[in-house]
């Protein structure tokens, strides 16, 4: 056991508690970001005259040659020390001797923890948003393929309207999309840093704390010191988007599943993404999507227990802020393994198409588009809706579509009807004259592409 506080204490700790204790086994991720942060503020040091600038480059070197060595494995990180901010300093010192002994003057490891989690989470804000753009193209590249793809659209799981596969694709763009804003927004607020705010009153060194921040890329110094040890908002925001990112790909999963199920047929997986049974020899299952909708669970229990850790803690730091570790790395690990995998999935899937047409042709999809046509000729509304009505009951009976009735069958509904009827509901009119914004004719999609393409062009 290494630790950094033995002065106050004559006997040892249980061992049992220093395990309990320690967060090395997962704060270790954080090897990068706390050699960043620590030369920032020996930087920040020399420059204000509390240490010189030999002892500043000492320790600057010595914690790159450290970083160096783990990452190449001369240099293990073991459970010997309590938690990385440890390791690095009994090992700086190990190295360079009594300048390292001053890397932590005016600081605590409760700044230095915050600002190592906002490095860190800054970092996965920005990966994020590469994610969900790689998402954004692939969606778009389906769309472009896909704009007189008829499908049907459903409500309640029924039936509903005809749409185009574009169509219904488009509307995750717009999900994925919010998605990648929601990150923009996080980071805007996030980018402020908490160096310098010490163990919970700041200090009486005379710390340039808009030097460090400047250094690290921040926007500026976090305002009030209590505030900056033991904030973790960003990590709430940030995880409940990713939350939200979860959610939209658990509808897609659902979707896929559904389409892939042998009633629907609407898309085939390819077999890089999907799995085999060990007793049934036909089967090939949609376990990823599957999995992306179970993990959908556990990232909202990521959120959730975080903000169940937040909720009593008194100002300032507490230890059960150690806490956060865990669930936001999981939440980040499991999110970005799910957009990545579904991702991969639909830049692979092939839609059969034929199947999605011959489905969007049955169910009366046409019986809104069928009432329409009588209210263009006149009647009102609630009287084509009901006549309608009793014809989709009449062609039940018969087993057949609106449109395979003769047009003696129809006009025994209404004397309207015409044989201009047959073109009015068929699959591509009902689409193609869907022409309000946001509606799935081809004509408008090709427009909310053009946006979308810019969009993504912008984001480049
Ligand atoms: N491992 C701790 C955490 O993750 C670092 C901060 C420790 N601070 C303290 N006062 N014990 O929160």
């Amino acid at each position: 056991m290494a630790q950094l506080w033995g002065g106050r204490f004559t006997g040892s700790i249980n061992e049992l508690a220093w395990n309990f204790n320690a967060s090395i086994t997962f704060d270790k991720r954080f090897l990068e970001v706390d050699v960043r942060g620590s030369k920032a503020h020996a930087k920040m040091l020399s420059k204000q005259g509390i240490i010189s600038e030999e002892e500043s480059n000492k320790i600057c070197e010595g914690l790159d040659t450290i970083l160096e060595d783990v990452k190449s494995g001369k240099l293990e990180i073991t459970s010997k020390y309590e938690d990385i901010h440890s390791f690095l300093e009994a090992n700086l010192i190990d190295r360079i001797g009594d300048a390292g002994k001053k890397v932590h003057t005016g600081r605590s490891r409760n700044d230095q923890v915050a600002l190592d989690m906002r490095l860190y989470a800054r970092d996965e804000v920005k990966h994020m948003e590469a994610l969900l753009t790689n998402t954004l193209t692939v969606l778009n590249q389906i769309m472009k393929d896909n704009l007189d793809t008829y499908m049907p659209g459903f409500t309640h799981l029924q039936k509903a309207q005809p749409v185009t596969l574009a169509h219904h694709v488009g509307a995750y763009f717009e999900m994925f999309k919010r998605d990648l804003l929601r990150m923009r927004d996080i980071y805007e607020r996030m980018n402020y840093c908490p160096l310098g705010a010490g163990a919970l009153a700041g200090t009486t060194y005379p710390l340039d704390r808009e030097y460090t921040a400047q250094l690290l890329d921040f926007y500026g110094p976090t305002l009030n010191s209590m505030d900056s040890v033991s904030d973790r908002d960003y990590l709430i925001e940030f995880m409940s988007a990713l939350s939200t990112v979860m959610m939209h790909l658990s509808r897609f999963s659902e979707e896929i599943i559904i389409w892939n199920s042998n009633e629907y047929r609407f898309v085939t997986i390819d077999d890089a993404y999907s799995t085999g049974s060990s007793i049934m020899p036909q089967k090939k299952n949609p376990d990823i999507a599957e999995l992306v909708r179970g993990k959908t669970g556990r990232v909202y229990g990521d959120l959730m227990s975080l903000l169940t850790t937040m909720k009593g803690i008194p100002l300032a730091y507490n230890k059960d802020m150690q806490e956060d570790k865990e669930a936001f790395f999981d939440a980040i690990d499991n999110t970005a393994n799910c957009l990545t995998l579904f991702t991969d999935m639909m830049a692979t899937v092939k839609f059969n198409k034929d199947n999605m047409e011959k489905s969007a042709m049955m169910g009366f999809t046409n019986a809104t588009d069928a009432a329409d046509y009588l209210v263009n000729k006149g009647m009102p509304f609630r009287d084509a809706h009901s006549v309608i009505g009793r014809l989709v009951l009449c062609c039940i009976d018969k087993n057949c579509a609106i449109d395979d009735l003769t047009i003696d069958e129809l006009k025994e509904f209404s004397e309207l009807f015409d044989n201009d009827i047959y073109d009015a509901i068929s699959l591509e009119t009902c689409v193609n004259k869907r022409l309000t914004i946001g509606a799935p004719s081809p004509e408008m999609m090709r427009k909310v592409i053009e946006i979308n393409e810019a969009f993504l062009k912008e984001d480049k």
